[in-house]
Order: C-alpha cells, then sequence, then structure tokens
C-alpha cells in the first residue's frame, strides 16, 4: 500500500459509547486524544498525526472507537484471542525448536485454506509505520513455482552474462571493496550454480515445492519488514504441518527488471524473499542447539 506521512488516518469517538476512561489519550503514541467534559477527543497529535497504528481501537474497553484511512477500516477491530487459546511458551518453543527449513517436498498440493491462513499470519507482523508497504506474490501451485523458477533462471542467465561484460566491469569501479567480494565470491558462483544445476535437471532454488510466497517492499517498506512478515508466515506454516524455507537469492530479482515486469512487481519495489511451502518428504529426528552470534548483557 504505502502511504505517505501526509495522508493520516481518520480516529473517530462514539461520544454515546465513550466512558471517559482516558486509556486511549494514554496510549495513543503521538498524543493525538484530549478528554473535553469527560469524552476522549481526537485532535492533530504532536509529531505525524494519526498513522493509523490502531492502539486506540485496541485498547477502548468499550468499543467506542474506529480509525479509517491508511490501510484500516471502521470493521478492523477483532475479538481477543481468549488467553487461555493462547500459544504458552512451551508450545512456542517447541515450536521454533522443531522447526527446520524444508527442502523436499512431498508431491502434494498446499489447501488453499492454510495458504489464506500463512498470509494472515504474515499480515499480522509488526511494520515500521503502518500501513504495511509489504506485498506477496503467490504461487500456489506446483505449476506456477515451476515457472517462476523457470522465469528466474533466465533473468540468472541475462544476469551472469551482464557480470561478464565490460559495461558492468565500468559500473563497478565505483562499489566498494566488500560489494566486489560479494559479488565476485558469492552471488555470481551462486547464480552460476543455479542454472548448472537447473540444466542438469536439479532444481536447487525452489526445490521443486508446491507452494512459494514471493515477498516485495514498496518505498515505504523496508527489508527488514519483509523478514518479519516471512518469518511470520513460516512459523504459521509450521504450526499447520507444512514445511518452508527462506530463499534469499530471490534478491536478484531486483538486478533484472524484465523478470520484475513479467510478474507485475512495480519498478521502485524490491524483492526480498521467497518463502517456499509444502508439506515436508523428509522427517527430522532430533532438534538443534542454535547459538546467535554473541549476546552481551550492557553494565
Ligand atoms: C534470509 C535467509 C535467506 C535464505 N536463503 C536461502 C536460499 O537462498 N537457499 C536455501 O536453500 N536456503 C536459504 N535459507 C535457509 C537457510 O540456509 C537455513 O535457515 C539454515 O540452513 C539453517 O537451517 P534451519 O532453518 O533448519 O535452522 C535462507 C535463510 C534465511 C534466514
Amino acid at each position: 500500500m504505502g502511504f505517505s506521512f501526509h495522508v493520516q488516518g481518520r480516529p473517530e469517538v462514539d461520544s454515546d459509547l465513550c466512558t471517559g476512561c482516558g486509556q486511549c489519550v494514554a496510549i495513543c503514541p503521538d498524543q493525538i486524544y484530549t478528554l473535553e467534559n469527560r469524552k476522549a477527543r481526537p485532535g492533530q497529535g504532536v509529531f505525524l498525526g494519526c498513522i493509523a497504528c490502531g492502539h486506540c481501537v485496541a485498547v477502548c474497553p468499550v468499543g467506542a472507537i474506529a480509525v479509517t484511512g491508511r490501510g484500516m477500516t471502521a470493521d478492523d477491530r477483532r475479538p481477543l484471542p481468549d488467553p487461555a487459546s493462547r500459544a504458552t511458551a512451551e508450545s512456542l518453543e517447541n515450536l521454533l525448536l522443531a522447526r527446520r527449513s524444508i527442502r523436499k517436498y512431498q508431491d502434494r498440493e498446499v489447501e488453499r485454506e492454510k495458504l489464506d491462513r500463512i498470509l494472515a499470519a504474515a499480515a499480522a507482523a509488526p511494520m515500521g509505520i503502518p500501513p504495511s508497504d509489504v506485498h506477496v506474490l503467490v504461487f500456489s501451485n506446483r505449476q506456477q513455482v515451476r515457472a517462476f523458477t523457470a522465469a528466474s533462471m533466465e533473468a540468472f542467465r541475462r544476469m551472469n552474462r551482464m557480470l561478464g561484460s565490460w559495461i558492468f566491469k565500468l559500473l563497478s569501479l565505483r562499489t566498494s571493496k566488500a560489494e566486489k567480494e560479494i559479488m565476485r565470491d558469492f552471488i555470481a558462483p551462486l547464480m552460476r550454480a543455479l542454472v548448472e544445476y537447473y540444466d542438469a535437471g536439479e532444481d536447487i532454488y525452489t526445490y521443486n515445492a508446491p507452494a512459494a510466497l514471493l515477498f516485495h517492499h514498496g518505498p515505504h517498506g523496508d527489508k527488514s519488514e519483509i523478514a518479519i512478515a516471512a518469518t511470520y508466515a513460516m512459523l504459521a506454516a509450521e504450526s499447520l504441518g507444512l514445511g518452508s524455507c527462506m530463499i534469499g537469492s530471490s534478491e536478484a530479482f531486483n538486478h533484472d527488471s524484465m523478470l520484475k515486469q513479467h510478474y507485475g512487481i512495480p519498478k521502485e519495489h524490491k524483492v526480498g524473499m521467497a518463502l517456499l511451502i509444502g508439506y515436508p518428504a523428509v522427517k527430522f529426528h532430533h532438534a538443534l542447539h542454535r547459538r546467535l552470534g554473541s549476546v552481551r548483557f550492557a553494565e
């Protein structure tokens, strides 16, 4: 979607319902609300104005507030799930521990209902400033994923040719040493390998997955928001008995305007990653303990 900062949400208070409890006044990060005659009243705010974060809607105990605009509608308020029905720390930890990236899939399609639930989970992810400018192109069956893979391989071939050209060498004079190294030692060999394996009949790009979500963001979004939405989707897939794998090499999309155009991805959008989804054809018998690069508690 991607709204400019000049477009504000429109908060409205039903003063017949408002009890003047002041919770909207306390929670609004932009201090939009004041209490007048024991009724909440939305005003201009102190910084950006209403960004439609929806916290006033969610905190109002009597449902007196609706916000419209910036991607929000008046019926976006939903019942809060009962605490007893939510994931416990233990069930969440077990889900995280049991999840593995899946690169081998059963010969079975993913049900539309499950894809919809995964997309709903991705939509629940936090974003820097609402509304979300994360977009998803859904490949909902194997045929579509295969076509996507074939089109990507054509793009990788074009890029491989470009990498060897004098124009690229001239352009790369302006890139940093680290960028040159990443291109020479990682991206170029990766693209060559993906194409070589593909030509030999092995798909090490989308692993013959039955479904894939291609995440891209507009000018008001960024890569980290894609990573968060894709992570939510990944965990939702796991909870539905599906396996998934993030594919960062889809970022190569950004270097090939023909591929973007073919899939109707706007020129100014950036592709962040693809998330492959399918029923796993591999069964793990152990979990793995993982470590972060480092953890330090500040003194
Ligand atoms: C941002 C990101 C990009 C990734 N890109 C690829 C990829 O292009 N191809 C692939 O096979 N796996 C890819 N992976 C999967 C990782 O290789 C995988 O997470 C890692 O091997 C650890 O395995 P685990 O997810 O089972 O813990 C990616 C993962 C992340 C987080």
